[in-house]
């Protein structure tokens, strides 16, 4: 009989003990470049976790904690392998050699690649075994793009995936259930595809057959190389050999299929030209001078390829009679080729400037400026228009620009006629469903006119998607004549679907060419809705990047993943709900990744894809049509006081405080639900992002309200860079994975003098253990943070014992623990790594100092790490940039100037990155620039560190008298601390520099006075 071993899970989990914290972040930010195969590439869901750190997240919480280090050492090394370094030599452009370390992990199953080695079964089975041979029961109540199920029955787990929002309940479908259903069946391929000799080509060569072994085969289905193939577009052949393929072959021979038929349907929209097939058309749009009345097009750049060795441009001229521009291109652009940086930066501008800037755009006619503003009202009254600038064709070497023919420019806008006529054969029409108001997150194309999602689309893009949508469904009728099941119909169909949403990605009006590597760019590099002034239309008929044969290789990579899963899945439970309501029972683990304030805007921004999905998938299962029933994704119902779960005011009629208040209260019954459902033994791991520290606590306040106790924190790196929406407005580059279990009922309140103590005798094992794990930085104070935690929130509440009636609030507690942790790091600072656990007296300022200077030195870094320093010290980041003056800002602006940036930048917009944004950056202010630090302020003690740079400028100053009196003044000689300081900050500085010569000086004045002094006293006695 099936018992659960409550010996096994009764104790301590690994997660609460240990977490191989740093390979974990490795192989996560790892998995954030794997661009073939990952389930991420089936279709677009913001904020995905990586699946390495969803998989360590998970093994580490269903397995108990084997009580001893050398078993644990075992564990975390079959889990995660080792971290090894590598020395490349990199030549750089001026000829030298560089040697670049990187580091990366050997061995584990966490790698992309390696999540199916030989002790993933060692894992299975040892999870199995901890719940006494059974399959634990995993539930994620905000399952997204569903890393986290997927990784839950990978380990053979019973698998519950909740979302709220349609798109994701689709794709969750797509990644957990047919691949559990289908991914061991083999079935004929159809007839039409062992037919084609185009199409057994790829397929045997996928299968690793070339030359004449490839002949072999394909001459046994009858496709010898000489026979001219037509594919055949009608009919069933019953006299061809089969071909039994799984599904993600089935995925592309009906994806093929479609192709065909959307060619002969597309074809003459997409006239080539000379033989060369075209990659993209760019365009830009366009108004109307306000003062000479010319046709102006908007430009950010009018570089089209700007490559070390290959530099084309657009031109540009005012036409005869000033109404409009003549455009050209110039291939061999001139380049400047002495000069430094910045002066080619300048050139290149003058150049290939784009006719917009900061201050609007300039007419080439008459050079009038249209303001933002103008060109606003412009678009809002529709007067605005679109023209083609350039064509991009494969040429014979790599890619060619030219400007349109005649009979394209004439295509370009012909696709208009046929629009209706392709709408009438899909269900809803046209996607006129309404865009979101301009009030809502992340959105600036409202702001512009739009309304309606498809004004996102020019004509000829909503002709394409339109046919191929249409030719999606009929792919359904087709394969049943072909005798699918509907199970297999239903997953084909729904593959296909995710290629049109891959391709909606790229087909719109929000993607750019980016110069760089001359590609067009897709529209949700970042979760927003920015305005794009010029943009690039893909051939979708095409093979570049944007047409359907890209999509579709995309998403079946992906498929392909999907049925390499191992055997013996269990089947999941994919149910579309909101977290507030799912009311499930006897669930052993939680682990997910809720939605995060203000940081996305989930349903609004899938609705992008919601409409199409909805015209796609209509009558493919009454389920589905249920999914998709309302003309857009829910949103918050304010009747049923339930929905999506985000902090977006534009819900709550523009008030900010509702909206968040509306947020923290939903997540609150969130974790109450999560605690119902819950097992006694079970655990909760709860995904934070951690910018803002009181944003966190309010959310920590409510897991220990709703009946938790928080016991372990992990940081783990999952994002690379700058590349979601906003980094300026919440971090998501690192999260904190959060580990809680349920607290027994017969808890009591404790008192905060008691909890304090434990709190302290606690930690400080888990911080020398983390500081020697090399875990070092914000990474440190989060690390600490659950542990600590658990003192406090094994008690419903924390009284005062000094202050009857009043409790001890979390941000109060973690106010005591980012104090002793920022103590103790700054210990290890002040004495070199000589073992002090933690030191007192420091003030605030020189410990925040110490702190930042240790972790990030003189250079720039990311706010948010330092504002959690500085909430450490009893600070905070503005105190630090104003009053104080130790801080200076290097980087990042506010939301609405970046997207304004995006919106007519200073011809810089030929990239990418360009479109990312910067986030908040600063940087410590070097001592020299602090010429007014140390000086008495009224009702202000001089921090230490103020001494210490008051002291370098009368010591440059050649000023020993007035060095000694500052010091006698401050009673410094006989400070121990200011020792420690001194020779802290020589070993912080940079050997050779000025700084240090300067502190080395004052020290060794500072020991000789001492001396001197010691030697008078001792005269004195
Ligand atoms: C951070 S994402 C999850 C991402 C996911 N872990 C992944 O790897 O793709 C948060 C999810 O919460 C969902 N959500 C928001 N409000 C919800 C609610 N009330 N109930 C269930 N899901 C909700 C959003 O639709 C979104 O998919």
């Amino acid at each position: 009989m099936e018992t659960t071993n409550k010996q096994d899970i009764q104790g301590k989990r690994l997660i609460e003990v240990d977490f191989p914290l740093k390979q974990t972040s490795l192989d996560s930010v790892h998995e954030k470049n794997v661009r073939h195969g990952h389930i991420s590439t089936l279709h677009i869901w913001p904020a995905r976790r990586p699946l390495a750190a969803s998989r360590a997240a998970l093994i580490t919480t269903l397995l108990p904690d084997p009580g001893n280090d050398e078993e644990r050492k075992i564990m975390m090394e079959k889990l995660a392998g080792r971290i090894v370094e590598h020395v490349k030599k990199k030549k750089l452009p001026n000829g030298s050699v560089e040697e670049q370390v990187t580091v990366e992990t050997e061995g584990g199953i966490l790698h992309w690649g390696r999540e199916s080695g030989a002790d993933l079964q060692w894992f299975r089975d040892k999870i199995r075994e901890a719940y006494g041979g059974r399959a634990p029961r995993v539930l994620d109540p905000f399952a997204g793009g569903g890393a986290i199920p997927l990784e839950a029955m990978r380990l053979g787990c019973e698998v519950t995936a909740v979302d709220i929002n349609p798109v994701a309940w689709f794709i969750l479908k797509c990644t957990l259930e047919y691949p559990q259903r289908l991914a061991n069946q083999l079935r004929p391929l159809p007839a039409f595809a062992c037919e084609s000799r185009e199409f057994m080509e790829s397929y045997f060569k996928a299968k690793g057959f070339k030359g004449a072994a490839l002949e072999v085969q394909l001459s046994a289905l009858g496709l010898k190389k000489e026979q001219v193939n037509q594919p055949q577009l009608t009919g069933i052949q019953t006299n061809v050999v089969s071909v039994e393929a799984d599904l993600a072959w089935h995925v592309r021979a009906w994806g093929w299929w479609m192709l065909q038929r959307a060619k002969a349907d597309l074809n003459r929209y997409y006239p080539t030209v000379d033989g060369k097939p075209t990659v993209a058309y760019l365009w830009a749009r366009t108004v109307t001078c306000k003062n000479c009345r010319a046709t102006v097009p908007l430009l950010k750049t009018r570089w089209l390829c700007k490559k070390e060795n290959k530099r084309v441009v657009l031109t540009m001229e005012p036409n005869a009679d000033r109404t409009g521009v003549v455009f050209g291109v110039q291939n061999d652009a001139p380049s400047l080729v002495k000069g430094s940086s910045a002066q080619k930066r300048e050139y290149d501008k003058k150049l290939a400037g784009g006719t917009m800037s900061r201050s609007g755009v300039t007419c080439p006619c008459c050079s009038t400026i249209m303001t933002m503003e103008d060109i606003r009202s412009e678009s809002v009254a529709g007067r605005t228009g679109t023209v083609v600038t350039a064509v991009v064709v494969d040429g014979d070497v790599g890619k060619e620009y030219r400007r349109p023919t005649e009979e394209e420019l004439i295509m370009a806008t012909e696709a208009e006629k046929d629009l209706s006529k392709v709408y009438a054969e899909i269900p809803f029409g046209m996607p006129v469903e309404p865009l979101p108001g301009k009030e809502a997150l992340g959105f600036r194309v409202p702001l512009y006119g739009f309304d309606q999602w498809y004004k996102l689309f020019i004509p000829r893009q909503l002709l394409a998607l339109g046919t191929f949508v249409k030719y999606t469904r009929a792919v359904r009728e087709a394969m049943q004549k072909h005798w699918y099941s509907q199970e297999w119909i239903e997953a084909v169909s729904n593959y296909i679907s995710c290629v049109i949403g891959k391709m909606l990605d790229y087909e719109n009006t929000g993607t750019s060419w980016y110069t760089q590597n001359e590609q067009i760019t897709h529209l949700f590099n970042r979760f927003a809705l920015p305005i794009k002034w010029d943009f690039a239309e893909a051939s979708p008929i095409g093979g570049a990047s944007g047409s359907w044969d890209s999509m579709m290789n995309s998403v079946t990579k992906s498929v392909d993943t999907a049925v390499a899963l191992p055997n013996k899945m269990i089947r999941p439970q994919i149910l579309l709900k909101s977290a507030i309501s799912s009311h499930l029972k006897n669930v052993d683990v939680m682990v997910t990744d809720p939605p995060y304030y203000d940081a996305i805007p989930y349903s609004d921004m899938m609705d992008f894809f919601y409409v199409w999905l909805r015209r796609t998938l209509k009558g493919l299962s009454p389920e589905i049509d249920a999914a998709f029933q309302e003309p857009l994704s829910p949103k918050w119902d304010h009747e049923q006081n339930d929905g999506e779960l985000i902090d977006d005011s534009s819900r709550f009629g523009g008030d900010k405080q509702k909206s968040k208040a509306n947020y923290e209260d939903g997540m609150a019954r969130v974790f109450q639900t999560c605690y119902q459902s819950l097992n006694p033994d079970g655990r909760l791991v709860i995904v934070f992002a951690h910018k803002h520290p009181d944003a966190w606590e309010t959310l920590v306040s409510a897991l220990i309200r709703a009946g938790f106790v928080v016991d372990g924190s992990w940081p783990i790196q999952t994002e690379m860079g700058n590349r979601t929406r906003a980094l300026s407005s919440a971090a998501l580059a690192s999260s904190v994975w959060l580990v809680c279990k349920k607290r027994p009922e017969n808890a009591r309140p404790g008192w905060d003098n008691l909890v304090l103590e434990e709190m302290q005798e606690n930690i400080i094992q888990s911080l020398r253990n983390f500081w020697d794990a090399g875990i070092r930085g914000p990474d440190f104070v989060w690390a600490a943070t659950g542990p600590a935690l658990e003192a406090y929130s094994r008690h419903p509440i924390v009284r005062k014992a000094n202050e009857p009636g009043k409790t001890m609030s979390v941000t109060e507690f973690l106010g005591h623990v980012r104090r002793m942790v920022a103590d103790f790091v700054v210990g290890r600072v002040l004495t070199q790594n000589g073992g002090t656990d933690t030191v007192s007296g420091l003030d605030d300022v020189t410990t925040y100092y110490l702190l930042h200077r240790y972790n990030f030195g003189m250079e720039s870094a990311p706010i948010g790490p330092c504002i959690l320093y500085a909430v450490s010290c009893n600070l905070s980041d503005s105190l630090l940039l104003g009053k104080y003056d130790l801080l200076v800002r290097t980087g990042g602006q506010s939301k609405d100037e970046e997207e304004e940036i995006e919106e007519g930048s200073e011809g810089g917009g030929e990239g990418v990155e360009e479109a990312e944004g910067t986030s908040s950056t600063v940087k410590l202010k070097a001592w020299s620039q602090r010429k007014y630090a140390g000086l008495e302020l009224a009702g202000m003690s001089t921090p230490l560190i103020d001494k210490v740079h008051r002291l370098m400028h009368l010591w440059r100053a050649g000023d020993q008298v007035k060095v000694d009196e500052y010091l006698d003044m401050h009673g410094l000689g006989y400070n121990t601390l200011f020792g420690q300081l001194l020779q802290a900050l020589i070993e912080l500085a940079a050997a050779g520099s000025e700084e240090r010569a300067l502190l080395e000086s004052i020290s060794n004045h500072v020991a000789d006075r001492s001396g001197i002094q010691t030697n008078r006293l001792s005269w004195v006695d």
